[in-house]
């Protein structure tokens, strides 16, 4: 029986090898007509690439941000990389850290794979934001409101930690760097009412923390061209205001100016800065009359010795500087700050 059934097994395979020889060898007559396009293949990639311009509308007014032409994302090692290049964002989002691993080889600027998951599943879900969560700032905690899909942007667009950072009632300090102060872009602090030396201890969130998806509703607003709004990021074409982030809460205002904020900001901005300068704190002739590039006159060999109220004048003033808006991103902080500031390095 063993035998018989070894036998059938043997001539099974046998049987099996060829017919399977026979199949290649017919396989050689001619090719039979195409078939039908599958389901998948292209028609998956014209959910984005198509003859509409949904996609390119938001690629022309990124190519015209300042996300796409700042130069800045060279700023690869592992403390700048988390903000000045794509990967380092990306990969921070996920760690939680404030700092990459290490330094990011061929860094990108920030670019749509940095805000989206391009090429990750090939439907709409990629253009989901790659970081969602409330800020965890990095001077203060986390931020007390959820700014929506502005949290995207914060991440980036706050203050960082100084030193020495003066406190009120405190020590003198000595400042030993020409960059001393909170970095560039300190908005999510501003936002959120903390970050600065405060003069008087108070409540300064700002009315624009409970603005809905916070900077997005304001900088993304309806696009002028790719002059501003949308994927442009820019608040202004340069001669004209996109007010239209403004109105469902500033009926009919046609620029930012709103109550003469801003030109009372810049007023008193400008009369901090010319004490700072005339005490020889800072030095604004290298910033071509831009507040926010004004460095501190300070090195390690030369050090700059201020009392804390001095010196959180001088913070104060990097850091309204930084943030750029002139008052808008927290109106009563901002002149709080300066009244504070102005009189503190007028004794
Ligand atoms: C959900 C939208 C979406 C889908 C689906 C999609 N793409 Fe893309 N694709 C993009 C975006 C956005 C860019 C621009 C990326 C950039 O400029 O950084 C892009 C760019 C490209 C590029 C230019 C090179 C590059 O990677 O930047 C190629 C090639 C490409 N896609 C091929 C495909 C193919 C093939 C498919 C289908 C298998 C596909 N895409 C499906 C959104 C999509
Ligand atoms: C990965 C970090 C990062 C993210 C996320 C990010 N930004 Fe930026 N942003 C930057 C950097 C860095 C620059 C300066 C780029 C340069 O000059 O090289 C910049 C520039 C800008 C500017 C232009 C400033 C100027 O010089 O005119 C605006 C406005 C702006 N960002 C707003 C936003 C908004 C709104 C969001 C969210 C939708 C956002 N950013 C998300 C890092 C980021
Ligand atoms: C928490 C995020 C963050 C980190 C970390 C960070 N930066 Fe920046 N930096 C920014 C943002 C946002 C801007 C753009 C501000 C703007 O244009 O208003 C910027 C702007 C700059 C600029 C350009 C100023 C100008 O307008 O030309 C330089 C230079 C710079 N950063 C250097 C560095 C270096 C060097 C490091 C690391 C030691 C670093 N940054 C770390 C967020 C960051
Ligand atoms: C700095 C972050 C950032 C970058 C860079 C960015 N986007 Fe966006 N994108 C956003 C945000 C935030 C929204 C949501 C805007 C809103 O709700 O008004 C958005 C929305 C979109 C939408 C609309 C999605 C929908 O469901 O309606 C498209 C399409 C899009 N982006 C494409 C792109 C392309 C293409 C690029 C690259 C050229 C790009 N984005 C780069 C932040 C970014
Ligand atoms: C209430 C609306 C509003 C909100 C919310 C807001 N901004 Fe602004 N932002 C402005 C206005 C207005 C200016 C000043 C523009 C001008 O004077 O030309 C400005 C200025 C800026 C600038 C300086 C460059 C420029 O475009 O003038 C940056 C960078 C910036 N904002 C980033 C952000 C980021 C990031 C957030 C969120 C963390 C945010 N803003 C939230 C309205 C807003
Ligand atoms: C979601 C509602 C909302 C949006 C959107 C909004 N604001 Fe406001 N804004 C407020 C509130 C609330 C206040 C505080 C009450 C007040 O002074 O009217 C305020 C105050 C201000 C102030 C101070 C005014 C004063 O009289 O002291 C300025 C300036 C300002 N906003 C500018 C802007 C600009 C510019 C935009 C658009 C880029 C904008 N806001 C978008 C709600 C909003």
């Amino acid at each position: 029986m063993k035998n018989y059934a070894t036998i059938i097994r043997k001539s099974f395979i046998l049987l099996m090898a060829l017919s399977l020889s026979i199949a290649i060898i017919s396989c050689t007559g001619p090719e039979g007509p195409a078939g039908k396009d599958g389901a998948t293949g292209t028609a998956v990639c014209k959910v984005c690439h198509s003859d509409n311009t949904f996609m390119y509308a938001k690629m022309m007014q990124y190519d015209n941000s300042q996300h796409a032409l700042g130069v800045n994302f060279q700023r690869n090692t592992n403390t700048c990389a988390p903000c000045h290049t794509s990967e380092g964002y990306r990969e921070t989002a996920v760690t939680g850290a404030d700092t990459t691993v290490a330094t990011i080889q061929n860094p990108t600027t920030i670019n749509c794979r940095t805000c989206h998951f391009i090429h990750t599943n090939f439907d709409t879900t990629d253009f989901n934001l790659t970081f969602t969560k409330t800020v965890n700032l990095r001077i203060g905690g986390q931020m007390t409101h959820d700014i929506g899909k502005g949290n995207l942007c914060a991440k980036c667009h706050q203050g960082r930690p100084t030193s020495p950072m003066p406190v009120l009632g405190g020590d003198s300090v000595s400042i030993t760097s020409s960059h001393w102060g909170p970095h560039h872009s300190p908005v999510a602090n501003m936002l959120n009412g903390n970050g600065a030396f405060e003069y008087t201890q108070g409540s300064y969130a700002s009315p624009h923390l409970n603005v809905p998806d916070g900077c997005v509703t304001c900088h993304m607003a309806t696009a002028i061209g790719n002059q501003a709004g949308g994927h442009t990021w820019r608040m202004s074409t340069g001669t004209t205001d996109n007010v239209a982030g403004c109105l469902t809460c500033h009926s009919g205002v046609k620029s930012f100016d709103i109550n003469g904020t801003q030109s009372d900001v810049e007023a008193s901005l400008v009369q901090l800065r010319n004490t700072l300068s005339t005490k020889g704190w800072i030095d604004t002739t290298s910033s071509g009359g831009e507040y926010n590039m004004d460095v501190v006159v300070a090195t390690s060999s030369k050090p700059l010795k201020l009392s804390a109220n001095q010196a959180g004048a001088l913070y104060n003033y990097m850091m309204i500087a930084a943030d750029r808006s002139m008052g808008v991103h927290n109106p009563n902080y901002i002149k709080t700050l300066l009244t504070g500031s102005i009189n503190a390095v007028s004794q």
